[in-house]
Order: C-alpha cells, then sequence, then structure tokens
C-alpha cells in the first residue's frame, strides 16, 4: 500500500495542517511498493510511504470545527454582558492551552474568576507563574470586550491574597461589571479574533524593523512592564542559542518532557474531544496516528524517529527567529504576573494588527532546577537585576497565520455550569 499525497498548496506544514492545504490518500498497495516497510518523514513531511498495510481507501484530514468554533460563537449576544465578554476572553494565549480560567457568575453583574488547579504544569512551570500570565491575558480579553459593549470592568487581583509558592483555591479576581455609556473600545480588540501563534518557519527575506518593533512596547502601559527588543545578527544568533539549548533542556529532562507528551492531542478525534493542550492535526499527524508513531510511548522513547522529528521540528522554529522581544517586570509577584500577562497578550495583538508573527519561547524561563543555568543566562542577557524577571520571550517574524488554536466551549469554563 502507498500513502499518497497530493499537494494542492505550496508548502506542506508539520503541524495543524488545515485540510485545505493538501489530501492525502491511503491507496491499495501498488506493486513496487509491496515490501516496503518504513514510513519516511522529510522535515516538511513532504514524503509518506508506508509499507504493506490492510487498509482500505480512504481520505486523510482533520476536520477541527468542533474544537474551533468557540472562536464563531465570540460575538454572539448571550443577553449577559459577562458572558458576551468571557466568550472572547477564553480566546486569550496560555501556556500550552491549558485554559485554566473558571468563571463563576453568581453574583449580579459581577464574576468571580479562580484557577482550574487541574490544568496546571506542575513540572515546567513549578510556580505556576506562566499559568498566571495566562490567566493576566485572560483578564486583559475581558476587560477589552467588555469595553467594547460599553462596560468598565473594576478588576480586583487576587481579593483574597496572593498565593505563594503555589496557585491555591482563592479566586484569582473578582471583576465587577459597571455601564458607562462613555467608555471607549480599545483599538486592540479588533485583532482578538485573528491573533495566533505562529509556530511556522518564518520568511527568511523579510526583516523586522525597528519601527515595527516599537510598536509593540507602544501598547503597554506602566504596570504591564517593559518590552524590549533586538533584531541585530549578533542578538538574533545569541537568543537563537540560548532558546535551542533551553529547548534540548525541556524535552532532555524526561519528567518536562512527558508533561508536554500527555498533553499532546493528536489527529482530528482526539483534539475535538480534548480541546487544550498540545494539538497536532493535518494529514501527516492523521497517519502517524494511525499507524500508531505518534502515540505517547513513542514519543517519549529518545531513540524514536517521532522523538528527533519534534526536536528538529522546534528547532527549526527557533532558527528561523528575524527578531527578539522580551517583557520584564521590576518585581515578580503574583499582581507583577497578571499584570505582565495583560502587557503580553496587548504586545500580540498589536504584533497581529501589524501582520507579524509572535511565537512565544518560553523554555529557558521555566523554573526547573535543570533550567537554571539558563534561566540566569537569559537574564544576564536581558540585563535584569535583583528581583527583575524575564516573563516572557517571543520570536518574531512573517509567515502564514495558521488556523485558531482549539478552544473548550464557553459553558465548560462556567462554574457549576
Ligand atoms: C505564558 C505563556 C507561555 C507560552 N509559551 C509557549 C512556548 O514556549 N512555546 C509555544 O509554542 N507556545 C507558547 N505559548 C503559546 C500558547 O501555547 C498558546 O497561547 C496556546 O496554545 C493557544 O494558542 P493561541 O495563542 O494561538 O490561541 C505560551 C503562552 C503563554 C501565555
Amino acid at each position: 500500500m502507498i500513502i499518497g499525497l497530493c499537494v494542492r498548496d505550496s508548502k506542506l506544514k508539520n503541524a495543524d495542517i488545515d485540510s485545505n492545504y493538501i489530501d492525502i490518500y491511503i491507496l491499495p498497495k501498488a506493486s513496487h511498493m509491496t515490501n516496503r516497510r518504513h514510513i519516511l518523514m522529510t522535515g516538511a513531511a513532504s514524503i509518506i510511504v508506508i509499507g504493506a498495510g490492510v487498509f482500505g481507501a480512504r481520505r486523510l484530514t482533520s476536520d477541527l470545527s468542533v474544537a474551533r468554533k468557540p472562536w464563531t460563537v465570540a460575538g454572539n449576544d448571550f443577553e449577559d454582558p459577562r458572558m458576551n465578554a468571557l466568550a472572547y476572553a477564553i480566546l486569550a494565549p496560555n501556556p500550552h492551552n491549558r485554559q485554566p480560567w473558571i468563571a463563576d457568575l453568581r453574583s449580579d453583574n459581577a464574576l468571580t474568576v479562580y484557577c482550574d488547579l487541574d490544568r496546571l504544569l506542575p513540572e515546567t512551570d513549578p510556580p505556576n507563574r506562566q499559568i498566571v500570565i495566562g490567566l493576566g491575558a485572560f483578564l486583559e480579553v475581558l476587560r477589552q470586550a467588555a469595553a467594547s459593549q460599553g462596560y468598565d470592568i473594576e478588576v480586583e487581583q487576587f481579593p483574597e491574597g496572593e498565593p505563594y509558592p503555589v496557585l491555591d483555591e482563592r479566586p484569582v479576581a473578582h471583576v465587577t461589571f459597571n455601564s458607562n455609556a462613555n467608555t471607549q473600545s480599545d483599538p486592540l480588540f479588533e485583532h482578538v479574533l485573528s491573533r495566533r501563534t505562529v509556530r511556522e518557519n518564518f520568511d527568511q527575506t523579510l526583516e523586522v524593523d525597528a519601527a515595527t518593533l516599537n510598536q509593540l512596547g507602544a501598547v503597554l502601559h506602566a504596570a504591564h512592564g517593559n518590552f524590549n527588543w533586538a533584531n541585530d545578527k549578533e542578538s538574533v544568533e545569541t537568543l537563537k542559542d540560548i532558546c535551542n539549548r533551553g529547548w534540548l533542556v525541556e524535552v532532555g529532562v524526561e519528567r518536562t518532557h512527558q508533561e508536554s507528551t500527555r498533553l499532546m492531542r493528536v489527529g482530528e478525534k482526539e483534539i475535538n474531544a480534548n480541546p487544550d493542550g498540545i494539538s497536532l492535526a493535518g494529514p501527516v499527524m492523521e497517519v502517524g496516528k494511525l499507524v500508531g508513531i505518534l502515540e505517547p510511548e513513542k514519543l517519549n522513547d529518545l531513540n524514536s524517529r517521532a522523538y528527533q522529528e519534534t526536536i528538529n521540528f522546534y528547532s527549526a522554529l527557533i532558527d528561523s527567529a528575524m527578531a527578539f522581544g522580551w517583557l520584564t517586570t521590576d518585581g515578580n509577584t503574583r499582581i507583577d504576573q497578571l499584570n505582565v500577562g495583560a502587557g503580553w497578550v496587548r504586545t500580540h495583538l498589536a504584533a497581529t494588527k501589524l501582520g507579524l508573527a509572535m511565537h512565544p519561547l518560553s523554555q529557558v524561563l521555566q523554573e526547573f532546577p535543570e533550567m537554571a543555568g539558563l534561566y540566569k543566562e537569559i537574564h544576564d542577557f536581558a540585563g535584569a537585576s535583583n528581583n527583575q524577571t524575564v516573563q516572557g520571550l517571543f520570536r518574531y517574524g512573517y509567515a502564514k497565520f495558521p488556523a485558531p488554536a482549539p478552544r473548550w466551549p464557553l459553558e465548560t469554563r462556567i462554574a457549576d455550569a
């Protein structure tokens, strides 16, 4: 049997491939291929040949319309301004797409945000710092969406105290909605539905200029932290090297690597049923799933082809960076983390407006012991001293934006729904 690729677009992408790029047909066996029993996956997965098998003729694509539905529901009228705003807030960026937010609507004109403690990343984010940043991004999109409907929100951050060293049951924020005819819509809000984390190789012929990068920092308010950037060759090469080494540490430490593989959702069925975590969709992934090379035990096997392909895929992304940016704060309290989360999504929305692709590279900011050397290295590079903390590190460039990432439906994120 051969699996034939019918390429309809110029590029075949490794992950999250939309069904309109290519079709894969599994054909009944072809005589010259009958005895081949291997899979060839090039870096771009442009050829896949599978040996003798028992599959019938069929077509493989990933239809993620169920997992992506929340992106089409935002903007509907839920007859409750809080729900209308939440429908956008759940589209905020968040680490490993864990979507850790829960909204409790049981008080009038207000809501309380909790963190779902089952959605933490204890190995790669032991102090839950990145999770809190995601919650800060959620609150900022909530604010923008509320303003677009004529509501100011008043946010009390960690109203029952800031949890250390890890998050606990206490609320993350209490949010009151006040109708205000004079509320101005935030100009960044119109980019919420087109914002994407772009895990693509960036165009090597398109530089990211200083004027563009300066516009990202210009959308921050004082509490959001400081945005710095580099687009000169020497700094970009240094940062690529630091990020690549961080990536190798994360995948090389068994417990941090396995935390990620546990969160991998491979193929349409798995992603639509669990629209969170790391989604691997598209024909190549459907085939990988079908033939069993993308099972967690294979991905955890350091000698497997799938493990090596994963390393190469992400390293190639890092190596295609055309510029870097980083967000720092002077302190590192829970409130600093919430505030920088707002800054994070604001810079991302500003990039979206400019057609600039943004991809966070958080490995070297992770706070597990094996990463400590690189954590220090990136802080030294950024000139961060005392309590100053690099909260986010991003690569920038130009590439086609992918389809939206999966989300759980809004009703599943409401307390006691
Ligand atoms: C604090 C934080 C850290 C993140 N770190 C990474 C990262 O290291 N690598 C990556 O590919 N994406 C990273 N992301 C992006 C998320 O994976 C992404 O927001 C999520 O999958 C949802 O996709 P979307 O942003 O396209 O909606 C991070 C996001 C946040 C908020």
